[in-house]
């Protein structure tokens, strides 16, 4: 018997205005509210004006949420980062349909990790690839 897959995917937006903690909070309430609908889970990360963003669940309710995601005009210029088809155990965020981690006001947050950011703001090779990215801030939403 094989195991259920999900797909996880993650993409890059620039914020056509930028977003306060208060800003953040509302989208993601509403992002929350609307993936537990479809049981798709995953974290927003905002670091100087830009979205990374992993969403994880039925491969094609992702799509669909990906496209309607993108033709949303508080971001501009979403990219794929990366599309995988994991075990549906493998769920990375399954404790939230969406969170959010504002790398800018975490100041705790590994100086590397902050870089490993930028970098893949700016279309550079970073130290900590963006899978991992995504396991750092779950562990600091954990906490
Ligand atoms: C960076 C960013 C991330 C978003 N993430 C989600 C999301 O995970 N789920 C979601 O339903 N909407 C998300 N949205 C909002 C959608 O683009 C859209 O505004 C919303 O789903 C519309 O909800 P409604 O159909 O209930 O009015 C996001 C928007 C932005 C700018």
């Amino acid at each position: 018997m094989s195991a259920m897959k999900i797909k996880q995917l993650v993409y890059i937006s620039k914020a056509t205005a930028p977003f306060t903690s208060a800003s953040l909070k509302d989208l993601t309430d509403l992002a929350n509210a609307n993936n537990a609908k479809l049981n798709v889970t995953g974290c927003m990360a905002y670091s100087a004006g830009y979205f990374l963003q992993l969403l994880e669940g039925n491969a094609e309710t992702v799509d669909s949420l990906y496209r309607k995601i993108a033709k949303d005009t508080r971001h501009k210029g979403t990219k794929l980062l990366l599309e995988a088809t994991v075990d549906e155990d493998r769920r990375l965020f399954g404790k939230w349909f969406m969170s959010s981690f504002n790398v800018d006001t975490t100041v705790d947050f590994p100086q590397e990790l902050k870089q490993s950011m930028t970098d893949i703001i700016n279309d550079r090779t970073a130290i900590v690839p963006v899978h991992r990215l995504f396991m750092e801030f779950r562990k600091y939403l954990g906490k």
